[in-house]
Parts: C-alpha cells; structure tokens; sequence
C-alpha cells in the first residue's frame, strides 16, 4: 500500500504526534483489564524516542461527550500503564489542541481523551489545524479506529506538515494485504456470530474472495436452514434464507464451498447446565438449539484447515464461554495453530478464544482491530488509511527540515 513509513523519516528534534488506539477494557474497580493495544504502540514510541523526537500521543477512550469529558473517561490509567511500560515518566496533559504545553526532545507526554474535544468526531478540519500548527510529524498508529472519520484519524493526517503510519498501523496493514490481496490457496475464512444480518456484507465479500467459508453460531443456523436442514429452536435468520443462498452460489459458481457442520451439539435451553446430545445438523428436534459443532465436525473442519494455504478467522463456533459448548472453538483454535497456513485473526470474541484456549504464540497475526478488521475484510477503505494514502509522496522526496516550535508553555 502506497503511503509513508514512521521507519522511512528523520525525526531528530522534531514534534512528533502519536494517534494510538488505547480503547482499552477495564475491571470494575477502574483497574486496566487487558493492555494488549498498550504494549502494540510501544515499538512507534520506542522509535520515536530513539530517535530524537518529542514525543505527544493520544487516544480516544469509550464514547465521551464532547467539551464535557468526566472522571470515568480520562486517559489516567493509560498514562499510568505506559509510564510503567516504558520505564520513565508520562505526564497528561489537558486542554492540548493548541499545542500549548512543554515537551522535550526524549521526553513522552499523553494527550487527555481527544474525543472530549470539540470537533473530533464531526473531524473539523478548524480543530484539525489548530493541532497541526504545532506538530512537524503526524503518525497513525492506531489500526482499531481506523474505520472512523474523525479529526485526529482523517482531518488531521490531511492537515499535518508530514502523516505517516506507525509500525502497528503497517503491520496490520500488511498482514490483512498479505492474506485477502495475494493469499496462499486455499484461502479459508471462519465467519462466525449470532446473525447473517450484521454480517451479511462481509459474507458477500468473501464469497469473491475465499475458496472455503467456514460458518459458525447464528450465521450457521441460517445458511443449514436456507439449505432445507431441521434446526430446532436454534437462533437464525428466516427472512434472510434467500441473501444466504446467493452467497453459496457465488461462491459455488467460483469453484468454492461454504463449510457447514454435519454434527451438532444441541441443548434443551440456553445455560450451562442444559441437557445436551449431539444430533445430525439437518434434523435438529424441535424446541432444542444448536450451541456447538459436533465432533464429526471437528474432524472435518481440522481437515479443512490443515489443508488451507491462509486462513482469516474472526468468531467462535459455539457458546465457548460455557465449558458444555466450548469443545468446537477449541478444536478450531487448536487446527488453526496447528495449520502450516498463514493465520490471522481479529474481533473480540476471537481474541478471548484464543486466550482461553492458548494459541496466541501459535497464530500469525492477531489483529488489534475490531471493527476495522471486520470493515477490512469487508473490502471497505478505511477513512484513516485513506487519508494516509492520499498523503503518500514519491520514495524519492525526503521531508523538509521544519522550524522547531518556538514557545515552551506551562505544563496545564
Ligand atoms: C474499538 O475499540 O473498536 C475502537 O477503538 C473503536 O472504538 P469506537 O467503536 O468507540 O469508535
Ligand atoms: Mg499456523
């Protein structure tokens, strides 16, 4: 993809603007829950401190009210993770937007929640100057937000005197390229979730793309049921029987396959301690829903998998989170480990399988995205991306030097 590199300048001296993703979860308590998307942005501030650079870097965190941010959504546990992270102190800072604050060459600073401020999400191109009047290099590195229009992820990298993508922002980029742009074949996709509707572009999508689409949860029970199988009382689609038809057939006319389970785990209600029995998919008894993949069907699909040159998996084949419904996604994770294919994975519920079930180490590439790994593989261009792209220049132009910032303020 044609934009610039943080790798590619020179940042000796310069002010350097970090948009990082820290949209991280936390414990009740307030406590920091998982900081995967934490340590990810460490090599870009790395770099940029190596490099000589004064370093600012933001975030949004949840969905605050713009000008009215609280408590609840300061950066102050992120400030806190990093400062440990990176072993030295990282002051935050308030009321930022006009570059009004002190940060030295080598030094880090974190910039209070940027969605508090007036203008981020509309992405005005007003706010987005006012910030650019005192940065001399704009990165992106936050791939998990890179589906939203907003200032500091679209009006900013236009605005700035220089815009190029971080390390994670690449190797996002180049890791979901590799797998969807020039894949080894067969290309496997695992869709999963409880409804086609949410899905349906994605599966729509992939149906051009892949050569086998793996269905799991919701989207599965409607895809067994557009093919005339019995599913009980499981989740699925009525009214979209026919959308699922035209995605098998598109992939059929390509020379691909949607995989469907043959087996299923079925339960008398939805709870851990259900009656359950495995039973054909095609003829689920009625009143009883279809929670997991049955054990056939693991066979099947590590067949599947083992024989897959990429495979791209986001979602869960059956109720994981409860121990009677976990013995599909489990298999599944351990195939995709144990594949010689090129694995990559992304969403939510995935990252927690791959946790519960320990096979991070063993697959490729974990996404920090959510939904910008879903709008991805969507085949969506990603406004963030775009605007990087819309920036890119020549390999052979090198930056100009720019004037070094002038006032030193109050830190507020
Ligand atoms: C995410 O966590 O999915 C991203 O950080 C985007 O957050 P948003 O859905 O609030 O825009
Ligand atoms: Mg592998």
């Amino acid at each position: 993809m044609n934009f610039q590199r943080l790798s590619e300048l020179d940042l000796a001296g310069k002010r350097v603007f970090i948009r990082a993703d820290f949209n991280v979860p936390f414990h009740a308590d307030g406590t920091l829950s998982d900081d995967t998307r934490i340590r990810a942005t460490l090599p870009a501030i790395c770099h940029c401190l190596e490099a000589g650079a004064a370093v600012m870097i933001t975030s949004h965190l949840g969905r605050p009210i713009e000008g009215a941010l609280t408590p609840a959504d300061s950066l102050a546990p992120v400030a806190a993770a990093l400062s440990e992270l990176l072993g030295r102190p990282v002051p935050l800072i308030t009321n930022w937007t006009d570059g009004h604050f002190s940060v030295r060459q080598g030094e880090v600073v974190l910039l209070e929640n940027c969605r508090g401020n007036v203008g981020e999400k509309a992405d005005d191109p007003q706010l987005a100057a006012r910030i650019a009047g005192s940065i001399d290099v704009y990165v992106n590195d936050a791939f998990g937000t890179a589906h939203r229009k907003e200032c500091t992820l679209h009006a900013l990298a236009l605005a700035a005197p220089v815009a190029c993508a971080g390390p994670l922002m690449t190797a996002e980029l180049d890791a979901l390229g590799r797998a969807l742009a020039q894949p080894a074949r067969p290309l496997a996709a695992i869709v999963a979730g409880s409804k086609v509707s949410t899905k349906l572009t994605i599966l729509e999508s992939l149906a051009d793309k892949v050569d086998v689409l793996v269905l799991g949860g919701g989207i599965a029970n409607t895809f067994l049921a557009a093919r005339g199988c019995e599913v009980g009382g499981s989740l699925q689609e009525s009214e979209l029987l026919e959308a699922a038809r035209r995605v098998e057939r598109r992939l059929a006319e390509r020379g691909g396959v949607v995989w469907l389970p043959e087996d299923v785990v079925v339960a008398d209600r939805f709870a851990a301690d259900a009656d359950t029995r495995i039973c054909d998919a095609e003829s689920v008894p009625p009143g009883w829903m279809i929670l997991d993949i049955g054990p056939n069907s693991r066979d099947s699909l590590a067949g599947v998998l083992a024989r897959a040159g990429t495979i791209v998996w986001n979602g869960p084949v059956g109720v994981f989170e409860l121990d009677a419904f976990a013995a599909g996604t489990r298999a599944l994770a351990e195939a995709i480990a144990a594949s010689p294919a090129y694995s990559i994975a992304g969403g939510g519920d995935t990252l927690a399988a791959i946790a519960r079930f320990g096979v991070g180490e063993r697959i490729d590439y974990i996404s920090t995205g959510g939904g910008a790994f879903l709008e991805f593989l969507e085949g969506r261009e990603l406004p963030a991306v775009a605007a990087l792209r819309a920036r890119a220049r020549p390999a052979s132009r090198r930056i100009a030097p720019v004037p070094q910032f002038e006032h030193e303020p109050e830190l507020t």
